[in-house]
């Protein structure tokens, strides 16, 4: 038995800035994943810093806070079976250069710190990271008639 799970995906500033954020969205759709709630927000200090508490300290943590800050963002919040380990893999790996061909950063990000989206990497952090920039009211329920294709 499956579990039907909820994640995190964000498209970061360089991927709005570069008008990749339908080719993000194409990806999980295609895919058969079901979006659920969706916004482009400029994301504060304050949020930064509680999105990417786990990172304090490390070297790379100011710089990747002023980037996250910089411009726009769409966050995402994405439906269905093991839904969180699907979308890391169709992210593919931190570093562009290690991510495989076919996933979004190794096709579309050549530069670990612009690596275009993040997404939730357990369901610990999904629940903490939806919590973080949603309110229940923002996310829809809705039927996709075409699920029974999808899973047995
Ligand atoms: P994300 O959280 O954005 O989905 O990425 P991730 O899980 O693949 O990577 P994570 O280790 O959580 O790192 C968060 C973001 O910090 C930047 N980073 N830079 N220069 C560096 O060594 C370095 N390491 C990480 C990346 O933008 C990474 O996505
Ligand atoms: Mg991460």
């Amino acid at each position: 038995m499956e579990t039907r799970e909820r994640t995190f995906l964000m498209v970061k500033p360089d991927g709005v800035q570069r008008a990749l954020v339908g080719n993000v969205i194409s990806r999980m759709e295609n895919k058969g994943l079901k979006l659920v709630a969706m916004k482009m927000m400029q994301v504060s200090r304050e949020l930064a810093s509680r999105h990417y508490r786990e990172h304090e300290g490390k070297p790379f943590y100011d710089g990747l806070i002023e980037f996250i800050t910089s411009a726009p963002v769409v966050a995402m919040i994405w439906e269905g079976n093991e839904v969180i380990e699907m979308t890391r893999t169709l992210v593919g790996a931190t570093d562009p250069k290690k991510a495989a061909p076919g996933t979004m950063r190794g096709d579309l990000a050549v530069f670990t710190g612009k690596n275009m989206v993040h997404a939730s990497d357990s369901l610990e952090s999904a629940t903490r990271e939806i919590d973080l920039f949603f309110n229940e009211n923002e996310i829809c329920s809705y039927n996709q008639p075409h699920e029974s294709c999808l899973y047995e």
